[in-house]
């Protein structure tokens, strides 16, 4: 399965079955966290067995069920944090789907379980991403018009429509897809707009938008 292909076959999913992640499964994910935290510099945990943080009111509130494992999304308190967050957890979320397994984001409907995981000093838990094998596969959410989250001078080269098609179809907190991605040239903004975990959403829209348009097409502009 191609990254575009795992865009497209990943929906939140919120019930899970009981099969342990382990063997080739668990290993590939674990090295490519490990990979991820090195570039970025972010602290994100595979918590394992662990069915306490989403087994409050909360949680069930939220609809979730079985959930065991979840990758806690750690990182240094500073700016951009919550958008470097949204970027790398979601490589790892295509990586997760391409492995076979289903996510689902979830900054509200958990619990913080402290001895779970490891926060250093100046480090904060932004939020986690549920893992493990679903019960379904999820099912599409609703999508805005491109024009809706896009701005363009001219004409609009494919692999930029494409890059907003992938986009759309990146999770955002309640759906809400806050985002406009501007294109100049050949360089591409990208802002968020005001809300809720927007910035997250963000970083998350981001990398989908580059495995849509082609990392080689564009560069980003501040
Ligand atoms: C930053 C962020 C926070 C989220 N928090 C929650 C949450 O607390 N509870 C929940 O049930 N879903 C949560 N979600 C999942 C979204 O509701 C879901 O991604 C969105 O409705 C789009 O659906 P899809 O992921 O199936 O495409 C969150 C998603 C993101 C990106």
């Amino acid at each position: 399965m191609d990254l575009m292909e795992a865009i497209r076959e990943r929906h939140s999913v919120r019930s899970y079955n009981a099969k342990a992640i382990d063997g080739n499964v668990k290993m590939n994910l674990l090295s490519y966290i490990e990979q991820c935290n090195q570039e970025s510099g972010l602290h994100m945990q595979l918590i394992m067995n662990e069915p306490k943080a989403f087994d409050g009111f909360m949680a069930h509130y939220g609809k979730f069920s079985g959930v065991r494992n979840y990758i806690a999304m750690i990182g240094k308190k500073e700016p951009g944090l919550e958008e470097k967050c949204g970027y790398y957890g979601e490589k790892v979320v295509l990586k997760a789907q391409q492995l076979g397994l289903n996510t689902c984001w979830v900054a509200m409907t958990y619990s913080k379980v402290r001895t779970a995981f490891q926060v250093e000093k100046g480090e904060k838990l932004c939020l986690v991403i549920a893992i493990g094998y679903g019960e379904t596969k999820g099912t599409e959410h609703k999508v805005k018009q491109p024009e809706a989250v896009m701005k363009a001078e001219g004409p609009v080269p494919e692999w930029f429509q494409k890059g907003i098609e992938a986009a759309l179809l990146a999770p955002t907190a309640m759906n809400q897809q806050k985002f406009c991605f501007t294109l100049k040239g050949n360089s591409v903004t990208a802002k968020a707009g005001t809300g809720f975990y927007t910035k997250i959403d963000l970083g998350i829209a981001k990398c989908h938008f580059e495995i849509g348009a082609g990392r080689e097409n564009f560069s980003w502009g501040l």
